[in-house]
């Protein structure tokens, strides 16, 4: 069940409604957006009444939830959120495109990563400090020194940065100098960091486990919702299915499935999605067409010396494409370019 504040709800309505769904003996989670206040409700709500509830001053609607995931629910919220980065929208209303290099591995590495992103049309740079990799012996990333450069380049060029972060003890350190934090498809069900970032104070992009539905995306969602923090953006990067002509199939589905269940942004990840640059640019059209809200792109200035994934990475020749791309086709959809 959820009970959703009205605009002119004050704090003393707010407290009420929670001292009452308290003393029934069930859990309260509120989380205030911009515009409202929902209340999430969680146990066993059999001893409360939606009516008694509905006429509580403040309230402006309970709902009875059949989908576990209350908070990001479209149910309850059924107008689409925008989720602001750093002062640049990702929502219903625009095509965001997010670039940078996958791994921050020196400055000079990361400005010029930057300077292609920034080139092909992007408002937000990305670039990992902390790397989730398979191998142990694999580039682990520079940590906190990958994130000072990626403060340094911020400076340079202005772009806001999103950036991972792989363990809950890390939150602290990663958003005092990220703009975005991302989890990663390895971590979505990391409880601990979820909830770690569901109070760090910053946006999440929360990345699609490449084994997990979109119901159990969404409950990972909930979880980071759950601790206050609905400044969540969704990024389906591709599942693991038998098919190995790419390095995961891009699941351009899970984009119109997740906006139809959740109000939050769904955005597509083409490279981690598809592993090889030439498929890069076909399927940031296809994540366009079917109605992201943004696009995650690897760059590279030099893809053949990258420590991680420089298969994936696009050059400098890819760029005008890219940027065309995301000048003409966000336009077809009744979309700008953020
Ligand atoms: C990159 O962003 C990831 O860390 C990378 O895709 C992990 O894959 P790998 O360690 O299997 O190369
Ligand atoms: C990344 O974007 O750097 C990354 C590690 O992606 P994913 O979690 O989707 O593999």
């Amino acid at each position: 069940m959820v009970i959703v504040m009205g605009p002119e709800a004050t704090a003393d309505d707010l407290t009420s409604v929670v001292d009452v769904v308290r003393a029934a003996g069930v859990d309260a989670f509120v989380s205030k957006g911009v515009r409202r206040t929902i209340v999430g409700l969680v146990g066993d709500v059999t001893q409360l009444d939606p009516a008694s509830l509905r006429g509580m001053r403040g309230v402006q609607d309970v709902v009875r939830v059949s989908t576990p995931y209350k908070l990001v629910s479209r149910e309850n919220h059924p107008e689409r959120s925008t989720v602001h980065v750093g002062g640049v929208p990702i929502g219903p209303d625009t095509v965001t495109l997010i670039a940078g290099p996958c791994a921050v591995e020196t400055h000079q590495q990361t400005l010029e990563a930057a300077r292609m992103a920034q080139a092909a049309g992007a408002v937000l740079l990305r670039g990992g400090a902390f790397k989730p990799r398979t191998s142990p012996y694999a580039f682990q990333g520079l940590g906190e020194k990958g994130l000072r450069i990626l403060a340094d380049v911020r400076e340079e060029t202005g772009l806001p940065i999103v950036t991972e972060v792989t363990d809950a003890r890390d939150v602290e350190l990663v958003a005092s100098y990220a703009d975005m934090l991302q989890v990663g498809t390895r971590n979505m069900q990391n409880f601990a960091l979820l909830q770690a970032v569901g109070t760090a104070g910053r946006p999440v992009m929360l990345k699609r486990g490449m084994n997990a539905t979109v119901e159990e995306w969404l409950m990972a969602a909930e979880y980071i919702a759950q601790r206050g923090n609905l400044d969540i953006v969704l990024c389906e990067r591709g599942i693991r299915t038998f098919e190995t002509a790419t390095r995961n199939t891009l699941d351009v589905s899970a984009v119109p499935v997740a906006q139809q269940l959740s109000h939050l942004p769904v955005i597509i990840d083409p490279s981690h999605s598809g592993g090889r640059r030439e498929l890069v640019l076909p399927l940031t059209r296809a994540a366009v067409a079917v109605g992201a809200d943004g696009v995650i792109v690897d760059v590279h200035p030099h893809p053949e010396q990258a420590l991680c994934d420089g298969p994936q990475a696009l050059v400098g020749a890819d760029l005008g494409e890219l940027a065309q791309v995301m000048n003409d086709f966000p336009a077809l959809l009744g979309k700008t370019t953020a």
